[in-house]
């Protein structure tokens, strides 16, 4: 029977995922993608003699050609780096583990530091394809992974630290006296999400299913700018003639396209079903699912339906913490976008070339309008340590203890695994 659960799935018995990798490495990367995995796997060093402590991969893009280095780090360098992995540190935690603020001495930064939960292989698989993926595709609108760290049985994912938090935070897990989104911050964030499963869909070689968009794991730089985060769930998309892969259903309930929880059938279109969520969720400020609304409204896309059958009814869709403040023509078009995306029909649904298009008018602000609101006090302080003196103040723990909190507290999605 389906279990629900909060946060991602887990992955349970896709045994061919981490095969598919290397055969994805093998082709589009030779070599070093195989030596990274031998070496998460095992913790130990590549046969091939590279230099200890760093990973150098060939860019996803064709003809880029980069090498990009992802660190290997030990359990101690990260402990230090979060001071024992202190509370106060916890930014929150997902399906996978806990999140933590770190700071690196030697290289002067702060981090994110997820640690994995040690229950066995499970995760393992998770880690892998993280690493494997974030080594390999690189895009302003993907989160950095600064490396990782494969100690005994530890399993750890440095990544670069993104000030703002998710956009979760920001839109869903907001409380009543927190200044709201302004609705050009909204689709700033959504053309550069939609700018980054572009990347993965059209750019990266076989393209990439992203399997996991939601709110949680669009995260957000000082200025709202996006990145994709989370992709121990990724898989290579169908190469040659096919249009699906079929895998074990996994992501999480409320954002899985309805044929993919249905069948097990993943296309591209699978992710811009999920986008079409997101930018629902943006748009009305509303949970995918909220179970403290009454019945008819616990499910964003049940009830959102009826309204877009008539652009007249399309403002009530709007989220009232916008107090109209909004064009009404961008509203028609956000709203036609989102409504596109859901369609249950998977292959009527739009690229997210197209959708990007069409993101990329909305999230232009006109010259002369009003500024956007400031930052809240929770952002000004996590944005301040980024210029403070590079210690963890006691100013750090309150404000990341407030973060997780809400994080933790959050009426977050369910995941429904199927077998
Ligand atoms: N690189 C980062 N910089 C800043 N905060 C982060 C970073 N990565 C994660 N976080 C914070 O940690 C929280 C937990 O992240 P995590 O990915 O573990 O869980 P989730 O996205 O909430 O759920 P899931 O496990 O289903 O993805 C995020 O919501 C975010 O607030
Ligand atoms: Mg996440």
């Amino acid at each position: 029977m389906a279990e629900l659960r909060r946060r991602s799935m887990r992955s349970g018995d896709e045994a061919a995922e981490p095969k598919a990798l290397f055969g994805f490495g093998r082709s589009a990367f030779k070599k070093e993608s195989t030596s990274v995995a031998a070496r998460a796997v095992t913790g130990k060093s590549p046969e091939n003699g590279q230099q200890k402590g760093q990973l150098a991969m060939n860019n996803v893009e064709p003809g880029n050609g980069n090498n990009i280095a992802a660190q290997t780090f030990t359990f101690r360098d990260l402990a230090a780096a979060t001071k024992n992995f202190r509370s106060e540190f916890l930014l929150g935690e997902g399906g996978f583990g806990r999140v933590y603020k770190g700071f690196l001495e030697k290289s002067n930064q702060f981090v994110a530091v997820k640690q994995l939960d040690r229950n066995g292989l499970q995760g393992n698989k998770e880690f892998l394809v993280e690493v494997l993926m974030l080594s390999l595709l690189h895009h302003p609108n993907l989160v950095n992974l600064i490396g990782y760290c494969a100690d005994g049985d530890q399993r750890l994912l440095v990544y670069e630290y993104m000030t703002l938090g998710s956009l979760e935070d920001h839109l869903l897990n907001i409380s009543p006296d927190r200044q709201p989104l302004s609705w050009y911050t909204r689709m700033k964030i959504a053309f550069g999400a939609a700018k980054g499963l572009e990347y993965l869909h059209e750019k990266a070689n076989p393209p990439v299913i992203y399997r996991d968009l939601k709110s949680s794991n669009i995260l957000l730089d000082q200025d709202f700018n996006p990145k994709l985060s989370d992709f121990g769930l990724a898989k290579l998309g169908p190469i040659g003639d096919k249009i699906h892969v079929s895998s074990r259903v996994m992501g999480t309930y409320g954002y899985c396209a309805p044929e993919y929880a249905r069948t097990g059938q993943l296309t591209l279109k699978s992710d811009v079903y999920s986008f079409g969520v997101v930018l629902l969720e943006m748009i009305s400020g509303r949970r995918v699912i909220d179970t403290t609304k009454p019945i008819n409204e616990q499910n964003l896309i049940a009830w959102a339906q009826p309204m877009f059958k008539d652009q007249k009814r399309f403002r009530e869709l709007v989220d009232p913490r916008l107090h109209q403040n909004f064009p009404q023509k961008a509203l028609n078009q956000a709203v036609a976008v989102a409504a596109m995306c859901l369609q249950e029909e998977a292959t009527v649904r739009p690229l997210i070339a197209d959708v990007v298009m069409a993101l990329s008018f909305l999230s232009t602000e006109p010259v002369g309008s009003p500024a956007p609101p400031a930052v809240v006090v929770m952002d000004e302080s996590r944005r301040s340590h980024c210029s403070r003196s590079p210690s963890h103040s006691s100013d750090d723990a309150s404000d990341i203890h407030h973060n997780s909190s809400s994080s933790r507290s959050s009426n977050a999605s369910y995941q429904e695994e199927s077998d």
